[in-house]
């Protein structure tokens, strides 16, 4: 049987379909990643899940959140002064860099158009911007699932420019607050995350020599992954920690009085959120069992292998009254979208379900209800409840 904080989850669900988020699990994961890397500072990327209840919840266990546009920048301001927080993500509006500039939290510029904005809305306002330069690096996250650095990129500002708008931005009085370099998602490797976040810092010096300023802050990126599929093993954070340790006392002069910080976002919580969603029909067709549910792919995407998978795989799924027992059957898990994408297991050995019965969808704490095209075909949002 499946518990969720110690009651069972046909007890927790209620209204189906229903993300039940358990804080607990995350303060663990922060107390893990705090053991494991004690001198770095940890910001929390809301995007992966911005649900007010869990942001109250993890905002006083975190340095930093990073947020990707003025609807997150509200939210992570009514938990947590500006000055913690810093804004990244192309194609900001200027209302967006109004409001983050009045507020008072730091911009990651994406380029340089974006830098004369603020700069200029910055002098409309009568503010000291805090600004901060977004670097497309010339290194790549080996092993990640999602590469968002090393190529041409709509993210950042390509490494070769970065030290002459350092200049210009201090010269124009701004307050810079250092380097963001985010390099990709979904790293199960630990070895391949730490090689990263060396080469990182050797560029990050290699930049502040060039632009002849000191970053208060090196935002070293994330990209720590979860086990979404068989065969997929946890990422080994305590050794990213050694290595991170180890690469931090070796390095370079100019970055001695900087502080770092690792952003994550599915780490953290992917692992503290269950989809409950409940069983409307069981049919058979061409010698198959379907298992249809009130839930699908317009609450879980990235179930259904359409948010970011090349191959689809099935997410870890169960009978949420029959967990542990023995599988009795195959079946395929689906939704009530009238898609063939709409499939949350596809040939999925489980113990028996009925009409009524709950499946729960694990991981679901990253990436579900804002990830997901909620308005399509108009079925009810999912409820969300914060244990
Ligand atoms: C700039 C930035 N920070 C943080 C994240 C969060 O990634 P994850 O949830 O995989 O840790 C992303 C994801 O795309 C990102 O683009």
């Amino acid at each position: 049987m499946l518990t969720i904080a110690g009651r069972a989850a046909v007890d927790r669900a209620g209204q189906t379909p229903v993300f039940v988020y358990d804080p607990a699990i995350v303060a663990a994961r922060i107390a893990r990643f705090r053991a494991a890397m004690p001198t770095v500072d940890l910001h929390y990327a809301i995007k992966a899940n911005p649900h007010p209840g869990l942001l109250a919840a993890i905002s006083p266990l975190v340095d930093g959140l990073d947020v990707a546009s003025a609807g997150e920048l509200g939210r992570a301001l009514a938990v947590k002064p500006a000055g913690a927080i810093s804004f990244a993500g192309p194609g900001k509006r200027d209302e967006e860099l109004a409001a983050a500039i009045a507020a008072g939290a730091t911009l990651n510029l994406e380029s340089e158009g974006e830098a004369s904005r603020a700069l200029a809305i910055a002098d409309r306002l009568g503010q000291r911007p805090r600004l901060a330069v977004r670097v497309n690096p010339d290194v790549e996250l080996r092993g990640s699932g999602m590469k968002m650095g090393g190529r041409p990129s709509p993210f950042g500002i390509d490494a070769i420019r970065v030290p002459a708008l350092v200049r210009h931005l201090i010269a124009a009085g701004a307050d810079w607050r250092g380097f963001h370099l985010y390099a990709g998602s979904q790293a199960l490797d630990a070895g391949a995350i730490a090689d990263t976040q060396a080469a990182t810092l050797v560029l990050a010096a290699r930049l502040a020599e060039e632009a002849g300023a000191v970053p208060p802050l090196v935002n070293l990126g994330g990209g720590f992954g979860v086990p979404y599929f068989a065969g997929d093993r946890p990422l080994d954070v305590e050794v990213i920690g050694e290595r991170l340790d180890a690469a931090l006392a070796g390095r370079p002069a100019v970055l001695r009085d900087s502080r770092f910080a690792i952003e994550l976002g599915r780490w953290l919580v992917a692992e503290a959120g269950v989809y409950l969603a409940r069983v409307v029909d069981r049919k058979e067709s061409g010698g198959e069992t379907f298992l249809i549910l009130d839930g699908g792919l317009h609450h879980q995407l990235a179930a259904s292998g359409n948010f970011g998978t090349v191959v689809r795989r099935n997410y870890p799924i169960a009978v949420a009254h029959r967990m542990g027992e023995e599988a009795t059957e195959t079946v395929n898990v689906v939704g009530p979208l009238c898609t063939p994408l709409d499939r949350l297991g596809d040939r999925v050995a489980l113990p028996r379900a009925e009409v009524g019965d709950l499946i729960a969808v694990f991981l679901a704490g990253a990436y579900g209800a804002t990830a997901s095209p909620s308005a399509f075909l108009g079925h009810p949002p999912a409820a969300e409840i914060v244990t």
